[in-house]
């Protein structure tokens, strides 16, 4: 499968390296050619030996094109999948998929009225530390998990110009919150119940700079994302809470590995109180070391090359799409209800 990319910046890089690796690998895909709307990007692909196609037609009517990666800012994803759809080409659009669910629809209706496979590229689906999480969560290893909080937390503001701007498809929401959300319920198969969502604008830019994301699922579990992007000491990227123990996992450094912590004897024999501020408590001691058990493990290793050879197979037919048209538009569903929450500042309460 040949591959050309429509908008040639920092993601489609990655794109070209990665596909390069998969082919190096054995693999029958190839990147061929780029087209952007920026000179400078066109010479660069130039002489990284690839085809830089003067107009988006050019690239679309090239019959060695069998794949369009869309990799441009939020706003063009849409049109450009249309395109690229009409013109009988699988696609692949960058996360978000669109800027509203009606986008949404009329790129996945162009994929079916061509017979072409479209795909929403959710790579974050592959990190380490999610598919730790996600396996502690799957095995029951905490008991009943209670609350999950994940996190993304830097602090050098917004970057780049089309990110910072509402018209471009800007903002933390639309940048971070749609791979969080699509973790969230790529992980738990429950229902959802109800939706809140505050959002910031600390340094006053025209859209979100973070948010926080309280998801309530059917049997109580809440699951709580928090991106922050004026955050100089962060908290944890994951903290997980079950009946019987809590895991977290500080950051994306795979040497950190996770840690995690289960209850042996339920209640403290001899519990002793302790003097904790201007007071004395119980209920906040810590615990005894014969009560509980500590765990520290690594982070699992995910196969991520796996995208791309998935999405062939899923194009050739033999292979279900691996990220579905039903969980994209259920996540754009949480976003939508969680821009309305924090405009309104009311818990939207629908099961979905
Ligand atoms: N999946 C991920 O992990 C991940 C990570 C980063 C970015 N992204 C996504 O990738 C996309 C691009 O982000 P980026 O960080 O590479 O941005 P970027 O600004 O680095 O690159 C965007 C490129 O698109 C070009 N462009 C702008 N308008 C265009 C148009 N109308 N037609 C053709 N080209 C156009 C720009 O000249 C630029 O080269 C976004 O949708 C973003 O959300 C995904």
């Amino acid at each position: 499968m040949n591959f050309a990319i429509i908008g040639y910046g920092g993601m489609a890089g990655y794109h070209e390296r990665k596909i390069k690796s998969v082919k190096e690998q054995g693999f029958d895909v190839d990147i061929i050619g780029v087209y952007d709307i920026d000179p400078a990007r066109l010479e660069v692909a130039r002489e990284h030996g690839l085809i830089a196609y003067e107009s988006a037609d050019a690239l679309l009517a090239d019959k060695n094109v069998d794949a369009v990666l869309v990799a441009t800012p939020n706003n063009f994803h849409c049109e450009y999948t249309v395109r690229a759809a009409n013109a009988h080409k699988h696609v692949i659009s960058e996360k978000p998929i669109a800027l509203s669910s009606a986008e949404a629809k009329m790129m996945y209706d162009a994929a079916k009225k061509n017979g072409v496979l479209f795909e929403v590229h959710q790579n974050r689906r592959w990190d380490k530390d999610f598919v730790t999480i996600k396996k502690l969560y799957e095995e029951g290893t905490l008991g009943k998990v209670y609350r999950f909080e994940s996190r993304v937390m830097g602090s050098n503001g917004i970057p780049g110009e089309w990110r910072r701007k509402k018209a471009s498809g800007g903002g933390m929401m639309l940048d971070w919150g749609v791979h969080m959300i699509d973790q969230a319920l790529y992980m738990v198969k429950e229902k959802i119940t109800d939706i809140y969502c505050r959002m910031s604008y600390i340094l006053g830019e025209d859209c979100d700079d973070g948010f926080e994301l309280n998801i309530g699922f059917e049997s109580g579990l809440v699951y709580r994302i928090a991106i922050g992007t004026n955050t100089f000491i962060p908290l944890p990227r994951w903290q997980v809470y079950g009946t019987d123990g809590t895991a977290t996992i500080k950051d994306w450094n795979p040497n950190a590995g996770c840690q995690y912590t289960l209850v042996r004897e339920r209640v403290e024999k001899d519990l002793q109180g302790i003097e904790a501020g201007n007071g004395f408590t119980k209920t906040m001691s810590p615990r005894s070391e014969k009560s509980i058990t500590n765990y520290s493990i690594p982070l699992d290793e995910p196969d991520f090359i796996g995208f791309y050879q998935k999405f062939v197979e899923a194009a050739k037919g033999n292979e279900e799409p691996f990220v579905k048209e039903a969980e994209v538009m259920r996540v754009m569903k949480v976003m939508e209800l969680a821009f309305e929450s924090a405009r309104t500042n009311t818990v939207i309460k629908e099961t979905f």
